[in-house]
Parts: structure tokens; C-alpha cells; sequence
């Protein structure tokens, strides 16, 4: 158990099942984009960690290029993006992979996937670790990921409460009592 600010989050996902869920989707990422020269596009601040371990194990030519959008208010998204910062110039044509840490209502993505379509990408799709189907408000070009979650909050491996826990190997969920 670990206390972050007033709030208790309990161990969730181990490490090792992250690492065994990640280097199943480079394994999949590096089958599917042979040839194609993808551009990875990770989404800060929470999916710097994900996208370092995938990384690492992909097997085939590719780019990588960071974005920033607006952040995450604990218990709600805002539904709103109010920026989205550093999309890479040369999107033209390109095959674009975001990395995300989580997919909570999807709109975050929704938005940023809207901005780069206007880009001209010869495709775009997702990568997230974890993904919370039951609280998905819009469709959004997942075709990757790691883990399925219910709509609990939780922290480490990249994602953080208040700014706390982006630091823990793995991933904790809060401790509703
Ligand atoms: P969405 O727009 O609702 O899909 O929210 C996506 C963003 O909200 C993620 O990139 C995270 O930064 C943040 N987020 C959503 N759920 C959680 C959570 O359980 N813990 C930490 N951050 C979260």
C-alpha cells in the first residue's frame, strides 16, 4: 500500500505482467508495420514509461516523436483538449502510431487524432496499455492494447495522481475504503 497526498492505492498490475503484455504488443507492432516505417507518437506526460519499454523492443525502423496535451484533472476528464503540443511536421504520408498510457473517455485521443488527421497521415492508429471500455464515450482507432480495465483510478508506471506516482515500476489502483 502506498499513500499519495490523502489517497491510498493498492498494488494492481505487476511488473512482470507489464513487461509480458509490452513486449507482446512490440512483437505485434514490429509484424504489423515491417516496411512501413511508422512514426511513434507518444503522448506526455503518463505514457513516458510505456513508450521507453515499447520502444525498446521493436524490431523494425521507425521514428519517434513526443506530444503533449492538456492535462488530466483527478476523477474526470475535461472532455476538452486545450492544446496539443509538438506534432511532428513531416505527418504527411506517414503510417502514425500514438502511444498512450490509458483510454479513459477517449476524447483526449479523440481530439488528438482529429489534429493529426487534418495532417494527411497515410494511417493512424493507437497503442495504449490500458484501456477502460466502460467509460469510452467515443470511437477511437485503438488496435492495440495492454490490459482492460474497469473505471477505477490508478497510478504508476507513467500515470499520476496529483503528480504523484508517475515514478512506481508498476501500477497501483486506489483503495476504496
Ligand atoms: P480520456 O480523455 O478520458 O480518455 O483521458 C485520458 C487521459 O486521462 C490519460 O492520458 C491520462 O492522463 C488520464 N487518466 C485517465 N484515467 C486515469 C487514471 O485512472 N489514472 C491516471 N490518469 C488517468
Amino acid at each position: 500500500m502506498i499513500r499519495l497526498h490523502e489517497l491510498d492505492f493498492k498494488p494492481f498490475i505487476a511488473e512482470a505482467d507489464l513487461a509480458r503484455a509490452v513486449a507482446e504488443m512490440a512483437a505485434r507492432i514490429s509484424r504489423d508495420y515491417e516496411g512501413l516505417n511508422p512514426l511513434l507518437v507518444p503522448i506526455l506526460n503518463g505514457s513516458f514509461m510505456f513508450a521507453a519499454d515499447l520502444v525498446r523492443l521493436i524490431t523494425i525502423p521507425c521514428e519517434i516523436s513526443f506530444i503533449k496535451v492538456a492535462s488530466y484533472e483527478f476523477a474526470e476528464s475535461k472532455g476538452q483538449v486545450e492544446e496539443i503540443l509538438g506534432l511532428p511536421a513531416e505527418v504527411a504520408g506517414r503510417h502514425i502510431l500514438l502511444l498512450e498510457d490509458i483510454v479513459d473517455t477517449g476524447l483526449t485521443m479523440q481530439e488528438v487524432v482529429r489534429s493529426i488527421r487534418e495532417l494527411q497521415p497515410a494511417s493512424i492508429h493507437i497503442a495504449t496499455l490500458l484501456l477502460k471500455p466502460d467509460s469510452l464515450k467515443t470511437e477511437v482507432p485503438i488496435r492495440y492494447e495492454g490490459f482492460r480495465i474497469g473505471p477505477e483510478f490508478v497510478v504508476g508506471y507513467g500515470m499520476d495522481y496529483d503528480g504523484q506516482g508517475r515514478n512506481l515500476p508498476c501500477i497501483h489502483v486506489l483503495d476504496a475504503r
